[in-house]
């Protein structure tokens, strides 16, 4: 076996090393025969790349060429004359061939299209959703976001929205918890795309950080903590915002949900995707609506 037999091989077992590794850390189960192929083919092409690749690099140290020369020079390099393989020469005309007949009989551009026919039949259907709930009612809103909320959300918050025992945000049980509200004065945030922009990571520590997530928590009720003065800065005395200009801290309101929905959230629980283009506004309106019937108080 010739030294470069051994670095070929050695190639081989890295890329088929690298790819077991990563096989193993996405946890892909190789008794399910369809990845077991996947894998079996994974492995073929890696020795096949590995063994033609010695063959050609072999071929190239030893072999001689040979024909009729061709009269011109380039720089004292010359040229054989030799003729154009016929399958290569035969398929580049198929491709040409091919190319005129795909723009012309088979996918001419302007013609019929599955995907044309889909985004249009999308949108005149969004049109008329629109203008059926142009102005819903309470009952319409809660009715619509319920089952909006068993499919889209109910996998992570719970069918009753609690949460599914810390898993996600909890609707039922209040606001907001404490542990969120830690988190977030430790953190900060900015994610949300409010007005304001971010919330830089608060100075409160200790007792003032705990007393201010207690408040919070419980729905800013009973006596102010004094620390909670430099919250006030931002989302005002009562919590609610300033009209929208930051996280509305005291309730849950329309701007918060939608926020969220849009825009997705990292905290203290964990990560909630973002819905953005994925719902009308007319859906994360009444979203909003029935969680806001979820609440246990
Ligand atoms: C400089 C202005 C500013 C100050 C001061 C501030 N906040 Fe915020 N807060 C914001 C903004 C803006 C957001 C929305 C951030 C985002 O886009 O993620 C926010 C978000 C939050 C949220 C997240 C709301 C939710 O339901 O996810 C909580 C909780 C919160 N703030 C609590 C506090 C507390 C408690 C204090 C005081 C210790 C405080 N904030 C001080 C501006 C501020
Ligand atoms: C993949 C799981 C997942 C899905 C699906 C999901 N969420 Fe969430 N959601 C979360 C997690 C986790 C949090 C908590 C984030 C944090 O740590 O603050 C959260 C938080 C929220 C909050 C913020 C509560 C607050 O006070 O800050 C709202 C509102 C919300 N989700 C609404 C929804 C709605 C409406 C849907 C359906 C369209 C939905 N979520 C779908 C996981 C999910």
């Amino acid at each position: 076996m010739n030294a470069l037999m051994v670095k070929g091989l050695i190639f081989a077992a890295i890329l088929i090393g690298a790819t077991f590794y990563v096989v193993n850390s996405m946890h892909i189960d190789l008794s399910d025969p369809i990845n077991l192929i996947t894998m079996i083919g994974a492995i073929a092409i890696a020795v096949l790349t590995v063994g033609v690749s010695i063959k050609y690099i072999n071929q190239m140290k030893s072999d001689t060429a040979s024909g009729e020369l061709a009269e011109e020079k380039w720089d004292g390099i010359g040229e054989y004359k030799n003729e154009l393989p016929s399958g290569w020469a035969f398929s580049f005309l198929g491709t040409i061939i091919w190319a005129f007949w795909y723009w012309t009989i088979g996918y001419p551009v302007n013609s019929f299209s599955q995907i044309g026919q889909w985004n249009e039949e999308v949108k005149a259907f969004n049109k008329k959703f629109e203008n059926k709930y142009k102005n819903p009612d309470k009952a319409t809103l809660t009715a619509m976001g319920e089952s909006i909320f068993l499919v889209q959300c109910a996998p992570c918050h719970g069918n009753t929205g609690d949460g599914l025992s810390g898993k996600a945000h909890d609707f039922v049980d209040g606001r907001i918890s404490k542990k969120q509200v830690l988190a977030v004065i430790k953190n900060g945030s900015n994610q949300l795309g409010y007005p304001m922009g971010a919330m830089p990571p608060m100075m409160a520590t200790g007792k003032d950080a705990e007393e201010i997530a207690t408040y919070v928590a419980g729905g800013l009720k009973g006596k102010q903590p004094a620390a909670f003065g430099v919250c006030a800065g931002c989302h005002g005395a009562d919590g609610k915002g300033m009209n929208g200009m930051a996280a509305n801290i005291a309730d849950y309101d329309d701007t918060l949900i939608t926020h969220v929905i849009k825009n997705g959230k990292h905290g203290a629980i964990g990560t909630m995707p973002a819905f953005h283009d994925r719902m009308t506004p007319v859906q994360i309106k009444a979203l909003s609506t029935y969680i806001q019937t979820l609440r246990g108080e």
